[in-house]
């Protein structure tokens, strides 16, 4: 891989003026920016940079398109992540790390990794999105994290015009968070190396995997978890959406009690510092937002915490929705949603 080749290589990046990206965003909300561009190579990330400070216009870069809201037009330059390359760089009697291109497709990557013999990912599979966005918000599904299988990532940081290597201490994961979150387009990953441990065990906790046997192989969770994902989420490919579409909301012990005693049914998830991890879904479907509709937006009728654009869905109405939903969970519950998918 050419991920960390020195920047000293002249590379000419291409911008496209009135750039459509309605074809880029999983939500399919009609979109376009002043300029938009593809990087395929690392070495073309810091000519692009200097190409958009030239033009005195702010530059982000999208993976998949799978964790945001666009607003109708983005005036600047838009960057496709689209840096290939998939290796085993290391391997020791523990673990065999893979370094992959931030452009690769995130489930296709999973596959590879269980078709190569390397299981550890598959619980994983299905989640719409790039390499190089999964560190961003530390994707997560049935019981595994990135954070569980991460090493290290190269970025190339904007403020400091260099790449730079984060370790996993670095990266300051917790729950669908990361420093990479917290300053949004500052750092454009590059690459990233996961490991993948020797003695593999399946992790077959969450439901939906636990009527699996013991002895299950990593590409039947695989299966399985796609399976599931089908049936339970909308496919974006024909209902636009973006997963889901707020947090799930942790709370302090006291105020889990108070909610229990009214709600006996509500569903909560002991987190390891005492606190509980609420259902954003089960709260947005009490709140009787279940298939819900707002213009062209709407609450899918299959799972109340993802948000669908139902045809011809405004960003504007994605907008309006999602703060009567808050604010109706609020009133009723007490409880804040916090967005995932980022406005850009
Ligand atoms: N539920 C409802 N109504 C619904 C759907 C679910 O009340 O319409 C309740 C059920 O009681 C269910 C509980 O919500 O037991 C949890 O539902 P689910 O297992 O589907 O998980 P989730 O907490 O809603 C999280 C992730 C998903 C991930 C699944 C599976 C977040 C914000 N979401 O959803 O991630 O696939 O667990 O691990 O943490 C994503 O981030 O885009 C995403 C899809």
């Amino acid at each position: 891989m050419s991920v960390t080749a020195s920047l000293s290589a002249s590379h000419h990046v291409e911008l496209t003026p009135d750039f459509d990206l309605s074809a880029h965003n999983t939500l399919g909300l009609e979109a376009r920016a002043r300029f938009g561009a593809t990087i395929t190579n690392a070495n073309e990330a810091a000519p692009l940079l200097e190409e958009a400070r030239r033009l005195d216009l702010p530059l982000r870069v999208l993976g998949g398109g799978s964790n945001v809201v666009l607003r109708p037009f983005y005036d600047g330059v838009v960057a496709r992540m689209s840096i290939k390359g998939r290796a085993v760089v290391s391997q020791t009697p523990s673990e065999t790390v893979v370094e992959f291109g931030a452009g690769e497709d995130w489930h296709e990557a999973v596959c590879w990794t269980v078709a190569q013999g390397l299981p550890g990912l598959e619980n994983l599979a299905g989640i719409p999105g790039t390499m190089g966005a999964a560190p961003v918000q530390n994707i997560g599904a049935y019981g595994c994290e990135l954070v569980d299988r991460f090493v290290s990532l190269v970025a190339f940081d904007t403020s400091e015009q260099a790449m730079v290597t984060f370790d996993r201490a670095a990266c300051n994961f917790s729950y669908r968070q990361s420093v990479f979150k917290g300053t949004p387009g500052r750092f454009i990953v590059v690459s990233v190396k996961l490991s993948l441990p020797r003695e593999w065990r399946p992790n077959l906790a969450y439901p939906g995997l636990n009527q699996l046997p013991e002895d299950v192989d990593a590409a039947t969770i695989l299966d399985t978890v796609v399976a599931v994902r089908q049936s339970k989420l909308p496919d974006w490919r024909r209902t636009g959406n973006a997963g889901s579409f707020f947090h799930n909301p942790i709370v302090s012990a006291d105020v889990a009690n108070q909610l229990t005693a009214s709600h006996i049914n509500m569903p909560r998830y002991p987190q390891a510092d005492g606190r509980a991890k609420l259902s954003a879904a089960w709260l947005i479907e009490q709140s009787g937002f279940k298939g819900y509709r707002l213009g062209g937006a709407g609450v899918s009728e299959r799972h109340a915490l993802v948000l669908v654009n139902n045809g011809g869905a405004t960003q504007a109405e994605i907008a309006e929705l999602a703060e009567r939903i808050t604010s109706a969970v609020r009133d009723r519950f007490g409880v804040s949603l916090v967005q995932e998918p980022e406005l850009i």
